[in-house]
């Protein structure tokens, strides 16, 4: 793999000569770029001699080759370290001011970064929102680790040691979570659940046998897993979860305007609301009355909007990071079986992901136990879940999570 290692202005840059090692024993191309701060700790010659690549940190050095976007380009990874408060600053600001600031900007590939500071200038709130604000975009900030610092204090600020750091970088390559980070830190997850209700007359309406507990479960878990997480509740049988932001809905228009809203700000959009496909054209404010002296009474429906479909319209038009993931309940019959109706499906709503429930009499909805397969538009093999509820949602949940590391930039 072709790995960019940013090396930050800070004592700490020294330890960074183990890392490189790392890399490059394991095989990996690494490519130095120190800040002009770092060369004040680290002589270029060691990151040469270290890596066996050229080391430059200026965007002036070999102009012909425009090195930041190549290096940027290129990378399969890019790491940061030590990631000093000035340049966890920078990369938040988005300034390119030199190489490394504008090889991250240049970006295409997951990017990690491990800070290492005073404990003061670290819990400063300048730096932590420089952090989050990095987080909120995918990237990887490790937390520092706690100890003796390079005076007489101590406390959280220590580079990670380079074994930590050489793990979290292999587990961001394969597409895992990062060891000791939550996977979806600073990610903003969407989802909806339950059944919707179009409603009839002020006492009746037309619904379904969504409980929401699978959306239920989904929400824990990516609540679980680091995310900030808004619940767009249509009917359900069970409570809304701790910690959760809950929006409640109740027809299936009530729910288009609510995801279309979130899906503005969220990484994640996943759609496991059962949505009525189609509503009563008239809705009386009034009870209908059942009247002896009139025929049967017929109900017309109108076709409701495929609010799936619109937010992967509406993604394609801004928010190309974006991951949408689709529901199916299927069930086999003359034309195909449940997974050719299931890849119809996701070629049709053109979702990122599809996790396919197989119904039947009693299979399913409201029962506690699921089985499900995720599809995926990418084509690769798809993956089989089974167990209680809450078992296909944190294997879903993975899923999501390994899918969103690999794709950088976010919104
Ligand atoms: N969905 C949606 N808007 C609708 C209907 C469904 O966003 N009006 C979403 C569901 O939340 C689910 C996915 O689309 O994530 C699949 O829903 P499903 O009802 O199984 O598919 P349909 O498009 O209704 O197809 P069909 O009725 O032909 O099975």
């Amino acid at each position: 793999m072709r790995i960019v290692l940013g090396v930050g202005g800070g004592i700490a840059a020294y330890k960074v000569a183990s890392l490189l090692r790392l890399f490059t024993e394991a095989g990996h191309n690494v490519t130095v770029i120190p800040t002009e701060a770092a060369n004040r700790f680290v002589g270029v010659a060691t990151w040469e001699a270290l890596s066996g690549n050229p080391v430059s940190n200026s965007v002036f050095d070999d102009v012909p080759s425009v090195n930041h976007v190549r290096l940027g380009h290129e990378a399969d990874l890019i790491v940061v370290a030590p990631a000093t408060a000035d340049l966890l600053a920078r990369a938040a600001g988005g300034h390119a001011n030199d190489l490394l600031t504008n090889t991250l900007l240049m970006a295409s590939g997951p990017v990690l970064m491990a800070p290492a500071m005073h404990t003061e200038m670290w819990l400063h709130a300048a730096t932590q929102a420089n952090v989050e604000k990095l987080r909120s975009r995918g990237v990887t900030v490790l937390e520092p680790a706690s100890g003796r610092l390079t005076g007489s204090d101590s406390g959280p600020g220590r580079l990670p040691e380079p074994d930590a750091i050489f793990a979290a970088a292999l587990a961001l390559m394969q597409g895992n979570a990062v060891p000791g980070q939550l996977p979806l830190a600073g990610r903003t997850v969407t989802i909806s659940a339950g059944g919707t209700r179009e409603p009839l007359d002020p006492v009746r309406f037309l619904g379904n046998r969504s409980s929401g507990k699978q959306g239920v479960a989904l929400a824990v878990a990516a609540r679980d897993a680091g995310a900030s997480v808004r619940l767009l509740a249509a009917h359900m049988d069970v409570p809304a979860p701790a910690g959760v932001e809950v929006v409640r809905v109740e027809t299936a228009l009530q729910l288009r305007e609510a995801a279309l809203r979130a899906a503005a700000d969220s990484d994640v959009v996943i759609m496991a609301a059962a949505v009525a496909d189609f509503r009563p054209a008239e809705v009386s404010d009034t009870k209908i009355k059942k009247r002896d002296d009139t025929a049967d009474p017929v109900i017309n429906l109108l076709r409701n909007p495929d609010i799936l479909h619109e937010l992967v319209e509406v993604r394609a038009a801004g928010r190309p990071g974006q991951l949408i993931v689709g529901f199916a309940a299927e069930t086999g019959d003359a034309e195909g079986d449940v997974l050719d109706h299931a890849e119809a499906k996701l070629r049709k709503k053109g979702c990122d992901l599809l996790v396919v429930n197989h119904v039947g009499e009693g299979l399913v909805f409201g029962q506690d136990n699921n089985s499900v397969v995720i599809l995926s538009r990418t084509g690769s093999e798809p993956q089989s879940a089974s167990g209680s509820k809450d078992e296909v949602a944190a294997a879903v949940i993975d899923r999501i999570s390994s899918e969103l590391s690999r794709v950088f930039p976010r919104a």
